[in-house]
């Protein structure tokens, strides 16, 4: 075997996406508004705010993002033309469950999802399906302030139950919560936990301490997940369930053991609190000392020990994006990131909003979290956010989106010549959708662009990229030619 057929027959290719960043149709069919409802557009150096109502005259991206709801029929025969084996998607829980306790799932949410798996199905292409992706009924933060209270458990349970039993032979992949790890930060407690921590109402600028409030929803999620797991196993035993960490890869600054030990801790708390209980089913032991020095109590119940154990996850999904320095005695200035940033890296260049590039690093992580976990492998978020430009004659050379993909999958590749277990690559955002972290149309991932602005002005066509043709060839050769 060499490097370039390494790729096992039946890999996974497809790409990524999320109901509250592509659907649209915020209130159609019984949904009710969710947490990202609730979020203005913003930039890269505008914060988006929380509105905690829908202000009238305000643009909210998520409303009618790219409108997948009316044009799911369309965008899948393009992603069934590229050559898509697989497909990552979320489900709304806004639209399954509008209310949170509502005492009925929502028949028109869950019959709109039936739809889409049968037109996933005519090309045979696989969901994977995320169950809560930065997103929840808005009414579990009014309720509840979303994950800080542990009721939020029984309703997460009885959605999954929901949906287990509705698509239990249509979907076998199940992802529990899009990177969970988000909690970790304070820009993650409102898309990633429902929590409301203060009144400033700018998610990613938080200044009260909110790290107690954050780490008990985090137990409250990870318990969630685990109750997931076993109840996903028990309806079906061919589900596979797994968890999603958004990768924060940072390197020592230098080779100063301290710079070595500050990297150490922070991929321990970053990533491996979350990735271990997943996965092994129980706290790790540095967690201890951590929350100790954090003056963070964590109030478990009765039987949550035991739950983490019987709840581990049957593979380990990740985001890659970028990489950043850690350091003691740091040079140079901060990275950016939608959740984790760092120090900027002099040997990386970065994309537009400040990410830096580092196709290596891909390797590094998948051979690290490997060698830990030794189970099977997807890489369900990777890709280049850019601003696209349609030429005179229609075309879309987006080369440089190209350039990215390509180097991240040549260190796949390497990876899994290194022995690691990759099953699956779904780079984000394959069609143009609204970003997560600045609410903006003109941050583009995809492969297929799509005919809409940051104002939220444009006709919502679809046209193909470069990059269209390019990964259609890549699955075609199963990433021999790229
Ligand atoms: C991941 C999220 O962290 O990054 C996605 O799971 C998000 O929801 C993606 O869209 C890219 O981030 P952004 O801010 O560029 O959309």
């Amino acid at each position: 075997m060499n490097k370039k057929n390494v790729l096992p027959v039946d890999f996974m290719w497809g790409g990524a996406t999320a109901a509250n960043q592509y659907e649209g149709a915020w209130n159609v069919g019984g949904k009710k508004a969710s947490t990202a409802d609730v979020m203005t557009g913003g930039s890269h150096t505008t914060p988006r705010r929380i509105t905690k109502h829908i202000e009238e005259g305000t643009y909210y991206p998520s409303h009618e993002a790219v409108d997948f709801y009316h044009h799911y029929k369309e965008d899948i025969k393009l992603f069934a033309e590229m050559g898509f084996k697989c497909f990552r998607m979320s489900i709304a829980w806004s639209r399954i469950f509008p209310n949170v306790d509502d005492k009925v799932a929502n028949e028109e949410g869950l019959k709109f999802y039936d739809n889409v798996f049968s037109e996933l199905k005519k090309y045979n292409i696989e969901p994977i399906v995320t169950i809560s992706h930065y997103e929840a009924p808005f009414a579990l933060t009014e309720k509840y302030n979303g994950w800080a209270s542990r009721e939020a458990i029984d309703h997460y349970v009885r959605y999954c139950n929901t949906l287990f039993k509705r698509y239990k032979d249509v979907v076998k992949y199940w992802i529990t919560f899009n990177e969970i790890n988000s909690l970790m930060v304070p820009a993650g407690a409102f898309i990633a936990g429902a929590l409301l921590v203060d009144d400033s109402g700018i998610f990613n600028n938080i200044t009260v301490d909110s790290s107690q409030m954050r780490f008990q929803a985090l137990h409250h999620q990870l318990v969630a997940s685990a109750k997931a797991v076993n109840i996903a196993h028990q309806i079906n035993p061919d589900f596979k369930v797994g968890c999603m960490i958004n990768y924060s890869l940072g390197y020592a600054s230098t080779c100063n053991p301290k710079d070595i030990i500050k990297a150490q801790k922070q991929d321990q708390i970053n990533n491996m609190i979350c990735g271990d209980v997943h996965v092994r089913g129980e706290y790790p032991t540095f967690t201890k000392r951590y929350f100790e020095e954090s003056n963070i109590k964590i109030e478990m119940a009765e039987g949550d020990e035991e739950t983490l154990k019987n709840g581990c996850v049957d593979f380990y999904t990740f985001s890659y994006y970028k990489s950043h320095v850690v350091g003691t005695r740091p040079e140079g200035d901060v990275t950016q990131g939608n959740v984790f940033g760092g120090f900027k890296n002099p040997y990386l260049k970065a994309n537009d909003w400040g990410w830096q590039i580092d196709p290596e690093g891909l390797r590094y992580v998948l051979n690290h979290v490997y060698d830990r976990y030794k189970i099977p492998m997807m890489v369900v978020e990777n890709g280049l956010g850019a601003v696209d430009i349609v030429e005179k004659d229609g075309k879309i050379n987006d080369d440089y989106r190209i350039k990215f993909l390509r180097e991240h999958i040549e260190q796949m590749k390497e990876a899994v010549y290194d022995g690691v277990e990759l099953i699956g690559y779904t780079p984000w955002g394959c069609i143009d959708i609204v970003s997560a972290s600045t609410g903006e149309m003109k941050k583009r991932y995809g492969f297929i662009y799509v005919d809409k602005d940051n104002d939220g002005k444009g006709t919502l066509n679809r046209r193909k990229k470069k990059s269209f043709n390019w990964y259609q060839q890549v699955i075609a050769t199963n990433g021999e030619e790229i």
